[in-house]
């Protein structure tokens, strides 16, 4: 009856698309660089495999079972007198307020591409001035390439899963793959290649602490875009017949794959031109335009590649925070998909100003409350408090409230029993447990040092 679902391809491509964004290709390098490296990369696959997959597989099968919206699929799954287990909707909130910020930096990124093209800053100092000056002064640029951001995430959600989400990461993250592919052979040719990969292979515990584990799983929950039901509301587009279990281990290894790849191509640079990898989050914005411009021509070509792919990487991103509120609008409020996408996005726009002008200097004085303005706040309480939360829900949900039963007929046909019961193990206790303690640390109750 429904038309209205991904193809097998289809389903990966947009869930890949989801996952691989701004965390892989801006965060997961500098948090690299800042974390010493090799050891820092191997905490984060641990986590990834283990803790991220888990849930990933958790979110898939709600939605895939249900094929419902997260609210009402989590209510159909609830036994009697549960049903207060739909209260999961508030994940909107979480996407409401990571869309608002997100597509900020999606604005910013459209500027560089123009910038790649016309005018690269030709060193450092003067690549952190045109960053910050853009940061603080220049609304009008930010408002204007973060205006057209937003229309381009609106008008893909409002034309729906099958001609607006599964056409758009058909074009864009084959394009996003091959663009990293050339990016990657090409710094195979670069001095900085060998030392790229030893750092980040070679263990070095000089900057490795116990808050860098911390660190790691709070990027795996954010790089897989687990923890606020857009995972599952992806799933709940998707054929019964797909193999949940392989689909869920191809997008998490795309992600991991991507990552990694990333940061090899942007140490290579970093490393040839003699630079120091821990520059924290101004790596893609400041470092590297400047050591592009270094590079002469062959530079340019590597900025505008660069920033399409980071754009491609983010817009595909984006639009799956936006999808698990439009689908409940639309499923269970019976609106129209189009004043759906346009209602909530106007909210989201308007929300994202107001983070927008907390950068500038204008206004940072009164959008600031306590240590942060608006824009690192919003950073701060979806990575480090909402999607821990609702990370932890859905791992509690599955692992001790959904139908064992159901679970094992959805999950064991493709994964087998042994790994079954290391799955639920997974769920039911260490999820849950090392969640809680990052997000202790993150909001600063215990702090690990
Ligand atoms: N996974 C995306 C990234 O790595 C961010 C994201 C978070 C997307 C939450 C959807 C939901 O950039």
């Amino acid at each position: 009856m429904k038309t209205n679902r991904f193809s097998r391809i289809g389903f990966i491509l947009a869930a890949a698309g989801s996952a691989v964004g701004l965390g892989n290709i801006w965060k997961f390098p500098y948090i690299t660089g800042e974390n010493g490296g090799g050891v820092f990369v191997l905490v984060y696959l641990l986590t990834v495999v283990f803790i991220g997959m888990s849930i990933f597989i958790a979110e898939v099968v709600v939605g895939s079972s249900t094929n419902k919206d997260s609210v009402s699929a989590i209510e159909i799954l609830s036994p009697e007198k549960k049903k207060y287990w739909k209260y999961t909707g508030m994940t909107f909130i979480t996407g409401i307020i990571i869309l608002s910020f997100y597509s900020i930096v999606v604005g910013w990124i459209l500027n560089y591409i123009v910038l790649s093209i016309t005018a690269l800053p030709t060193n450092v100092s003067e690549a952190q001035t045109a960053f910050l000056g853009l940061l603080k002064e220049d609304i009008s640029s930010q408002v204007i390439y973060y205006s057209i951001a937003f229309l381009i995430i609106a008008y893909t959600i409002s034309k729906g899963v099958k001609k607006g989400i599964e056409k758009l990461n058909n074009i864009l993250m084959p394009s996003l793959l091959i663009i990293l592919l050339v990016m990657f052979f090409y710094s195979m040719s670069l001095d900085g290649f060998k030392q790229s990969i030893e750092f980040m292979f070679y263990p070095n515990f000089d900057k490795f602490e116990a808050n860098s584990i911390i660190i790691a799983v709070g990027h795996a929950f954010f790089t897989l875009s687990i923890g606020m039901a857009t995972i599952l509301t992806y799933s709940a587009s998707l054929g019964k017949e797909v193999n949940i279990v392989k689909a869920s281990i191809t997008v998490v290894s795309l992600d991991t794959i991507i990552a990694i790849v990333a940061g090899i191509i942007i140490f290579s640079v970093v490393f040839t031109s003699g630079q120091e990898p821990g520059k924290g989050p101004g790596l893609v914005f400041i470092t590297l335009p400047a050591i592009f411009y270094e590079m002469g021509a062959i530079g340019n070509v590597m900025a505008v590649a660069f920033f399409v792919a980071l754009a491609f990487a983010a817009i595909t991103s984006a639009i799956s925070v936006l999808e698990p509120t439009v689908m409940y609008l639309v499923e269970r409020r019976g609106m129209n998909r189009s004043n759906a996408t346009y209602g909530v996005s106007i909210l989201i726009y308007l929300l994202g100003l107001f983070a927008l002008l907390s950068n500038t200097n204008e206004y940072s004085a009164s959008l600031t409350f306590g240590t942060k303005n608006l824009f690192d706040w919003f950073d701060f309480i979806t990575a480090a408090i909402m999607m821990p939360i609702g990370g932890i829900i859905i791992a509690l949900f599955v692992g001790y409230i959904m139908d064992r039963e159901l679970l094992r007929n959805r999950l064991v046909p493709y994964m087998g029993e042994t790994f079954f019961k290391v799955w639920l193990i997974m769920i039911r206790y260490v999820a849950p447990v090392a969640i809680f303690i990052l997000m202790l640390n993150e909001t600063g109750i215990i702090k690990f040092k």
